[in-house]
């Protein structure tokens, strides 16, 4: 069983080099299964969730080889269509598969995801979506199953600009006979280097970051190479590590404009964040002031960094209120910051948080992957030290953030006990 453990009290100095984006990485790996060819893709973090993504592209036919930063995939022999419950269990993303497969082989028959630790997290926005599209569409046996030989563009209305349906249909629409506009679409960055990834293999997808995304389907789509974009929610999550420990970092390769929300908020807050020629730099010398935050779809403040900015107010003098509005149940580390001494109310889909002057370390146990995060940044000012157990929600979606935080000058090991 691996642990982290944190020893507090050390400011944050220097530079820390951003991966590319978990969640632009997933659904590109699926969408090369929309070719039968062969695709390399660069800038892709070595993380637990892309090696899920290429294990159920394996299953598929696939074949996927990592080299370094790159990931090598060939889609030419493709032609099974289950993604089996024993995979999509453990990450959600791998329902992404479902709309490429079903432009590509006309079927696709994908373990219903279930929920997990912040939410039900259901998907029927996407198989709404489906059938508007000419599927047909049934259930059985914990699985979905749509088939359709040749797809029909159609006006689509997403009633919530959910990012995994909104991805889900743009891919299965690439390549349907005729147009199809998707309203109400998600607008996260992760969702523009999709389309770029797509338009790139020959697809005709205009209108993407807005929430009108107009397609026109083609014949077929080609592989192709690309570069994807940084991890927003990675760079988020140091720049909240430099504001809590009064750190002076640099964070390289990271794009202020995919966080204009979260900066704004810290602007107020009294957080100093300049764009220094593509990379940021994060200080924070005066006194922070508490301030309230509410979780909104893209641009707004983004519910993946919900937690990490909890654990800041929860040492920040004053009151804030944060409103989580896009999942149900996302305030899992509030019952771990209360075991630092955190002093903290959750009224329904909102936290009261009170901010005390220090958070004592403790053992604490991490739920999911953000949850984590933001035990790391309270681990970081705790007095004393910090044991974090279940890290293995941590591997899902940071790059070597142990060595990271570390070379920043934080007391940060990974122990088996
Ligand atoms: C993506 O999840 C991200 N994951 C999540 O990041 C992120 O929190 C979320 O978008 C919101 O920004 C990836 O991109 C791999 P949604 P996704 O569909 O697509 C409801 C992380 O930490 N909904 O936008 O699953 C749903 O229940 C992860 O990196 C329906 O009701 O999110 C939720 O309440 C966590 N029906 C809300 O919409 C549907 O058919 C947002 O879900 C689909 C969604």
């Amino acid at each position: 069983m691996e642990r982290i453990i944190i020893t507090g009290g050390e400011r944050l100095k220097g530079r820390v080099g951003i991966s590319g984006s978990k969640n632009a990485a997933l659904p590109i790996m699926a969408a090369t299964l929309l070719t039968n060819g062969v695709t390399t893709l660069s800038n892709i973090p070595r993380l637990k969730d892309v090696t899920t993504m290429a294990r159920v592209l394996r299953t598929l036919g696939a074949k996927v080889e990592f080299r370094e930063r790159e990931l090598k995939i060939d889609t030419t022999n493709v032609d099974r269509f289950l993604a089996p419950y024993n995979l999509v269990k453990t990450m959600r993303a791998s329902f992404l598969v479902f709309g490429p497969l079903l432009a590509k082989l006309g079927r696709a028959r994908v373990s219903l995801p279930g929920g997990c630790a912040i939410g039900s997290r259901p998907v029927d926005l996407h198989l709404r979506g489906f059938k508007e599209l000419g599927a047909e569409v049934s259930m059985g046996g914990g699985y979905t199953q749509v088939k359709r030989d040749g797809l029909i563009g159609a006006e689509i209305y997403l009633d919530f600009p959910s990012v995994g349906a909104t991805e889900n249909l743009m891919m299965a629409a690439t390549l349907a006979k005729g147009k199809t506009t998707i309203e109400n679409a998600a607008k996260e960055p992760e969702i523009v280097d999709l389309a770029n990834f797509l338009n790139k293999m020959g697809a005709r997808i205009k209108g993407a970051g807005t929430d009108t995304i107009r397609t026109i389907g083609v014949k077929e789509l080609k592989g192709t190479d690309y570069s994807i974009i940084s991890d927003r929610i990675e760079a988020g999550t140091y720049i909240i590590a430099s504001a809590i420990t009064k750190g002076d970092i640099i964070l390289e390769g990271a794009k202020i404009d995919h966080l204009e929300s979260l900066v704004t908020k810290l602007h107020e807050a009294g957080v100093e964040i300049k764009d220094e020629e593509g990379a940021i730099k994060v200080k924070a010398r005066r006194r922070i002031k508490a301030v309230d935050v509410k979780t909104m779809p893209y641009p707004g403040f983004p519910t993946d960094m919900q937690a990490q900015f909890m654990a800041l107010m929860s040492i920040t003098p004053g009151m804030s209120m944060i409103t989580e509005t896009v999942f149900e149940n996302r305030f899992m580390h509030v019952s771990e910051l209360l075991r630092m001494g955190a002093d903290i109310k959750i009224e329904g889909s909102r936290a009261v948080i009170k901010g005390i002057r220090s958070l004592s370390g403790a053992p604490v146990m991490a739920t999911d992957l953000r949850a984590s995060a933001a035990l790391i940044l309270a681990g970081l000012v705790a007095e004393g030290k910090t044991e974090i157990s279940r890290i293995y929600h941590l591997d899902r979606g940071y790059e070597r953030i142990v060595e990271k935080l570390s070379n920043l000058g934080a007391k940060i090991e990974r122990v088996t006990v």
